[in-house]
């Protein structure tokens, strides 16, 4: 699919017909309203006030103030060109004792949104679950609780009650991984519990909540049911050294297969049963979770930033997000990195697909976030962030490669659509396409922003 463009005399990389292109955010990264119409706290509002979580203890209450600037900032998406919007939902909204009864104003948000896109030409694409659980939930036990999975799947209902007839796409989770491993692995992510017991624990019932919720969803008429997760590829330092090897084979057990298994083929890999045992026995994994967990969905939702590269050395101290990993260490691999301080590596993105194509082979894609911080300023009006077209553009070609190879992938989704509060790293960071003011919530499109608006207009580079 790789064309001579007449004018350039140099090839263009077209995509197919009906790629979906578009741009992704998340509730509470640019909401705020965090107190308005009835929304309770979720988990980030209080990890995002304990001291030492948040870089400088900033906190998502005022964000990009999109709960009240929506209308421009859908306009926004128009400009660029965008087919679809990624944007997720936030439960504390819709249900703010988190079981009970049905908040109407938190559901009227969404449907303003919902009409104004629709009303722009852009398909929503919702998220029920980007990390924001309600407070009171996990003071009943959060993601180590098997009723958290169930009270999920009711709320995912409601919102589907209101949405459904003009809602097309649903994501049920994003990244359960990060949910679990650095949610109740570690300090780095709300709730911040640092215990490994309880991640996997919550990884199963974050998976379970998944299964349940796209049943419901599906029950209930819904027309395409995704979920989104965050993946690597896994590469030995020496892919000849048996030792490093089974270091890499752990590694992507703990970060994709435990997930992905599960979602797909509808049953664990027997490694990581073994592995989830080591902590938690396997008393959680009730008869009939694992078929529930493979309820059927229409593509998986991936999201990819950067490789990762492990080997054994003995004595290495295990890593808190990969539970039990002692002897496995994370050399810095020779690569250029983002502000983030990831490792920058399309080739990484074209390998992954084509894992996933080969081992998940019936599943299509769809790339829900890519993207990368860098220090961008805006000067007169512009901001020239030339390393980040150069990300993405990379990336985007990566991606091409990879359909080229036989990869069935439906779209891409740009993380992110604005700047915003980058969760343990406050607004330090930026993602956005579009370069957010936040004393005065000016919007100004950086130049990866027209310059991705050109390769939606082309459907190619
Ligand atoms: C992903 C999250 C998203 C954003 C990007 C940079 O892990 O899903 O909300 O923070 O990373």
């Amino acid at each position: 699919m790789t064309q001579t463009d007449d004018r350039t005399g140099t090839g263009l990389a077209l995509f197919p017909p009906a790629f979906r292109w578009g741009v992704a955010t998340a509730a509470y990264q640019i909401e705020g309203a965090t107190a308005e119409d009835g929304r309770t706290p979720s988990i980030w509002d209080t990890f995002s006030r304990t001291p030492d979580r948040v870089h400088l203890g900033q906190t998502g209450d005022v964000a990009c103030d999109h709960y009240h600037r929506y209308a421009e900032d859908v306009a926004l998406m128009r400009e660029l060109g965008v087919d679809t919007y990624r944007f997720s939902i936030s439960w504390p909204r819709i249900k703010p004792d988190g079981t009970g009864p049905v908040n109407p104003r938190g559901l009227d948000f969404y449907d303003r949104l919902v009409d104004t896109l629709l009303a722009a030409g852009i398909n929503p694409m919702a998220t029920l679950y980007h990390w924001d659980l309600p407070q009171v939930l996990e003071d009943r036990g959060g993601w180590t609780a098997r009723d958290t999975a169930h009270h999920f799947a009711g709320y995912a209902e409601a919102v589907y009650d209101r949405l459904g007839d003009r809602v097309r796409t649903w994501t049920t989770l994003n990244e359960p991984w990060c949910s679990a491993f650095l949610g109740y692995g570690t300090v780095d992510q709300a709730p911040g519990r640092a215990e490994p017991a309880s991640a996997f624990l919550a990884a199963h019932h974050l998976l379970l909540g998944h299964g349940l919720a796209a049943r419901a969803l599906r029950a209930a008429g819904a027309r395409e049911v995704s979920v989104t997760v965050n993946l690597t590829p896994v590469s030995p330092r020496d892919p000849q050294d048996r030792h490093d090897v089974a270091a890499a084979r752990l590694v992507d057990g703990l970060h994709n297969r435990i997930f992905l298994d599960p979602i797909v083929y509808g049953r664990y890999p027997a490694d990581m049963l073994e592995h989830t045992a080591r902590f938690t026995g396997l008393g959680h994994i009730l008869d009939g979770d694992e078929e529930l967990i493979g309820a059927p969905i229409d593509f998986l939702g991936v999201n990819y930033y950067a490789p990762t590269h492990v080997a054994a050395k003995v004595g290495t101290p295990s890593s808190d997000r990969f539970p039990g990993t002692e002897g496995v260490e994370h050399p810095e691999p020779d690569l250029p990195v983002t502000a983030m301080g990831w490792p920058v590596e399309a080739d990484g993105l074209r390998r992954l697909l084509v894992r996933l194509a080969r081992d998940y082979p019936s599943t299509p894609l769809m790339i829900t976030e890519n993207g990368a911080a860098y220090h961008d300023s805006a000067e007169d009006g512009r901001v020239a962030d030339a390393e980040r077209v150069d990300y993405l553009r990379t990336h985007l070609l990566a991606a091409h490669q990879a359909i080229q190879e036989g990869v069935d992938l439906r779209g891409y989704l740009a993380w992110s659509l604005m700047d915003n509060f980058e969760w343990a790293y406050g607004y330090d960071k930026r993602f956005g396409l579009i370069h957010v003011d936040y004393d005065t919530q000016t919007r100004v499109l950086k130049d990866s922003a027209l310059w991705y608006s050109g390769v939606i207009g082309r459907n190619g580079i």
